[in-house]
């Protein structure tokens, strides 16, 4: 085994570059990726995963017009001030934990060449270690995180992973889909990636969800990935490549998953952690009761 790949997984880089097309008029002049979920931002949630998995140090590549993700990492001196004054300890300390707890790095990808283009803007921030990916498309909710059980894999099998979920035949060609054998319960050595097929065209229904550990070696061959799906640079392809160097695994997490870069997954996501929330899951849930669907 190479002596690179034995490297801690300390790192997560989070790509949100995207222009947020499906949610216009909400992200023409805000990004995708500060649209809340009940209160926080869903950026939010997946560094929350990242810190919960022990990482640190988070790239998060950005574009145009991203500013405010920016602030929102950062102290908010007047707020803060506000709070403080008024005595609102809590919130206070909540507003000031996001600021403090990960050392968050920032790069722009300037120009949308694709998933695998933007990975390829992190190999400064990266080095020659083996690295977390996380889109913020997908909010996971598993426990332990995801990521950290997906560390957990990389570590036992010094090899990059990557997240599967099954799809019915209907979203196959929404995703990454893999082929493979199993090699233990939930572990998939991968043999193939197909980024977005026909379901006609697919090895399986075995769809990558959007969490990474890849090795650096990943850097490479970026460079001279061809733009697939979509004359897009694709990550899929890359890690297909990949495969054909080093071992791939695919870890098929149970746990339930909100896609939130779409309209219905992102109301579902609202409505569910409305419910489960202690301030206002009591009072929707009496609501949802009472609700006359008829009225729709
Ligand atoms: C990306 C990847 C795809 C993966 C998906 C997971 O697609 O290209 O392989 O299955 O994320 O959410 P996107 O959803 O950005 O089009």
């Amino acid at each position: 085994m190479h002596l690179r790949n034995r490297h801690k997984v300390t790192k997560a880089v989070i790509p949100a570059a995207g222009l947020g097309t499906r949610f216009l008029p909400a992200t023409k002049a805000q990004p995708k990726e500060m649209l809340p979920i009940l209160d926080k931002p869903t950026l939010q949630y997946i560094v929350q995963e990242a810190y919960n998995s022990g990482i640190r140090d988070i790239l998060v590549v950005t574009g145009r017009g991203k500013d405010s993700i920016v602030n929102h990492f950062d102290h908010s001196f007047e707020l803060e001030a506000v709070l403080a004054k008024n005595k609102d300890w809590s919130q206070l300390n909540e507003i000031r934990s996001i600021s403090e707890k990960v050392n968050m790095f920032y790069v722009r990808q300037k120009e949308p060449k694709g998933l695998g283009h933007a990975i390829s803007c992190a190999e400064a921030f990266v080095g020659d270690e083996p690295f977390a990916v996380l889109l913020g498309d997908d909010i996971i909710n598993t426990q332990p995180p995801l990521i950290k059980q997906m560390i957990d894999v990389y570590e036992r099998y010094q090899s990059s992973v990557v997240g599967l979920l099954d799809v019915p035949d209907e979203d196959v060609s929404k995703y990454g889909i893999m082929a493979g054998e199993m090699v233990e319960d939930s572990i998939y050595k991968v043999e193939k990636l197909v980024e977005k097929p026909a379901v006609e065209d697919a090895p399986s229904n075995r769809a990558v969800i959007g969490r990474y550990v890849i090795t650096p070696k990943i850097f490479d061959i970026l460079k001279t990935t061809k733009p697939g799906k979509n004359n897009e640079i694709q990550l899929t392809d890359a890690l297909m490549e990949l495969s054909r160097h080093e071992d791939i695994y695919g870890y098929a997490f149970k746990g339930e998953r909100y896609d939130v870069g779409d309209k219905f997954g992102f109301v579902v996501a609202n409505l569910e952690f409305g419910l489960r929330d202690a301030k206002t899951g009591k009072q929707l849930k009496e609501y949802l009761r009472k609700l006359d669907l008829d009225r729709f």
